[in-house]
């Protein structure tokens, strides 16, 4: 298959952000800001450097500032470039994806991720396509791949399903989706089983899918059926499950940090981290987070 073979990527973002309330009352949680880009953006960025070109957005009620994110801004372009701003003016034009590739389709009862990724079905071709959940960050280790790249180059070698995951602690897999792995090879291994919140008694391994993939159409067979699973969501991983011995289904431990920015810890953490790496800014985080340290002992 030729390399930089997946060309469309599903992002849900209709999630009511319930955890991050009061912040995510009047605003979208995909759009919180992690140092000066919003969530939506580093997934879209991450996106676009494997190779993807088209963005179909899963949206829900009060996310048009997602809209407004990933289009012009004339009245704020027009006043920067009177004030000789034009490299700020350029960098905001390159957020844009061309005209067409970027299309929002509404999933009007929150039934889970599965549903939301089945809302998409109709505009998707017959081929392999992306799914990144936004709330989750990964930041490609100095000079390394982004995530979503090493997966598209798995799906180039294996065909079929590849999906990130990561180990987490045992007492945490009941937040995940946790595979069954099979034979590795480096960091790709082969997927035999999975399982959508299990208990830390039944997970079989504490590898967890971690909010990248690469997915197969065929997955629509199983979100047809509108199948209820953990917590009485209809589930992306029961859709991938009910694939496994028709097709491909590999695991990536991916190089790369992980923040995950659902969460109250995860997100503060993300900010630290690329506030520390920002170099307009970093010195003066690290002088300041010491500073804090410092003082509550
Ligand atoms: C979703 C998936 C789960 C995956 C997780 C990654 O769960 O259903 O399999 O491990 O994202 O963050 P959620 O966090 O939406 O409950």
């Amino acid at each position: 298959m030729a390399s930089g073979s997946v060309k469309t990527a599903i992002l849900p973002v209709g999630g009511l952000g319930s955890r991050f309330l009061p912040a995510t009352k009047a605003m979208p949680k995909e759009m919180l800001t992690v140092v000066d880009k919003p969530l939506v953006q580093y997934a879209v960025d991450e996106a676009r450097a494997a190779g993807i070109e088209n963005f179909i957005f899963v949206t829900g009620r009060g996310k048009a500032a997602i809209e407004d994110h990933f289009d012009h801004s004339f009245e704020l372009e027009h006043t920067l470039a009177d004030r000789g701003k034009n490299s700020t003016v350029e960098n905001m034009r390159s957020i844009m994806p061309e005209p067409g590739q970027i299309a929002y389709v509404r999933q009007q009862d929150p039934l889970g991720l599965g549903h939301a990724i089945w809302c998409a079905r109709h505009m998707l071709r017959d081929e392999a396509f992306a799914v990144l959940l936004p709330d989750i960050i990964i930041d490609p280790v100095a000079g390394g791949d982004g995530c979503l790249k090493q997966l598209v180059d798995a799906h180039d070698d294996f065909g079929g399903i590849v999906l990130a995951v990561e180990e987490v602690p045992r007492e945490r897999v009941s937040s995940y989706g946790i595979i069954d792995p099979g034979k590795t090879t480096g960091n790709r291994l082969e997927i035999r089983g999975m399982v959508e919140k299990p208990s830390a008694y039944e997970a079989p391994s504490n590898l967890c899918i971690t909010g990248r993939y690469i997915l197969s159409t065929e997955i629509f067979d199983f979100l047809d059926k509108g199948v209820r699973g953990a917590g009485g969501e209809i589930q992306l991983t029961d859709a991938i499950a009910d694939n496994l011995g028709k097709m491909p289904i590999h695991g990536v431990r991916f190089s790369g940090r992980r923040f995950d920015c659902g969460s109250k810890e995860g997100f503060v953490a993300a900010n630290l981290h690329f506030g520390l790496k920002h170099p307009e800014i970093a010195e003066k985080v690290k002088r300041t987070a010491t500073e804090i340290m410092q003082q509550q002992g």
